[in-house]
């Protein structure tokens, strides 16, 4: 039998503005935690006296391996030192930068770069810093399309987890990780959803490899979230799979409606 977690993480700019009103409508009269909502390092002052009387937490949206002067980057002692001790690790967007260049006329992307990111490695760095600092971590991992085409997924994931926990104790594992989240690139931004049944498969594969590779408990207790384009459409069937505990969330999270409609299937599921 799963434990079956509520958890809802809004990732993306999720400011005081988005919190102020999505938490009115969603959390009345409720005490469990289940927002997590994300910053990008940011702990704005309009928001903290809301975060910490609300049943939330923040988490930033990554961090860098540096430590010292290094322009444009945002370190754990950083994090903790503004009241922040989470972060979001392996996303694929940090793992393989795209930036896109704008028209600012048309709107029209012109102009993509893609940028080496985080290797396996180096998240397996920053998962065991954050183990040896006591910070929280949401690990993600995902295929692009043509592994998924080449019905290579299966072992594309479970490599990366391998790589990204590599010497990390079972009990650093559950202090360190709090979550899962499984997030095929193909889904993500895109409007794609996985099916039910595919995510479905993917968390359930995620969690037996944790229980064959650790032990039983670690596998009940570690969250296991999907996420990828979920729209208040799709949220409903994704949740009632038995392996997916929660979802992390991007583009809805930016629609407060969107955002509060999933907020409140999981609510009603969980
Ligand atoms: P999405 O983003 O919901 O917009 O697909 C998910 C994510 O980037 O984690």
């Amino acid at each position: 039998q799963n434990l079956k977690h509520e958890e809802l993480w809004g990732r993306g700019k999720v400011g005081s503005k988005e919190i102020n009103e999505f938490l009115p409508s969603v959390l009345p009269g409720r005490t469990k935690d289940i927002v997590k909502a994300s910053a990008a390092a940011i702990a704005s002052e309009k928001s903290a006296p809301l975060v910490a009387s609300a049943p939330i937490a923040i988490f930033a949206q990554g961090f860098s391996l540096n430590v010292g002067a290094y322009t444009g980057e945002t370190n754990l002692p950083h994090l903790k030192e503004i009241g922040i001790g989470s972060s979001l690790v392996g996303h694929s967007e940090t793992r393989w930068r795209k930036v896109n260049v704008y028209d600012t006329k048309s709107g029209k992307i012109t102009k993509t770069y893609i940028q080496r990111g985080d290797t396996d490695e180096m998240i397996n760095q920053k998962l065991k810093l954050a183990s040896r600092e006591g910070l929280g971590m949401i690990l993600c991992v995902g295929e692009p399309r043509e592994v998924r085409d080449a019905k290579g997924h299966v072992a594309f994931v479970i490599s990366q987890i391998k790589k990204d926990l590599k010497d990390l104790s079972e009990e650093e594992i559950l202090k360190t990780v709090k979550a899962i989240a499984y997030e095929p690139i193909w889904a993500i931004n895109t409007g794609l959803t996985a099916s039910d049944e595919d995510a479905q498969a993917m968390c359930g594969i995620i969690r037996d490899y944790l229980k064959e590779t650790y032990s039983e408990e670690l596998a009940k207790k570690m969250r296991i979230m999907y996420g990828g384009s979920v729209k208040p459409g799709s949220a409903r069937g994704l949740f009632s799979q038995p392996d997916i505990d929660g979802f992390l969330i991007g583009g809805a999270s930016l629609k407060i409606e969107d955002f509060a409609n999933i907020g409140q299937t999981v609510n009603e599921l969980g």
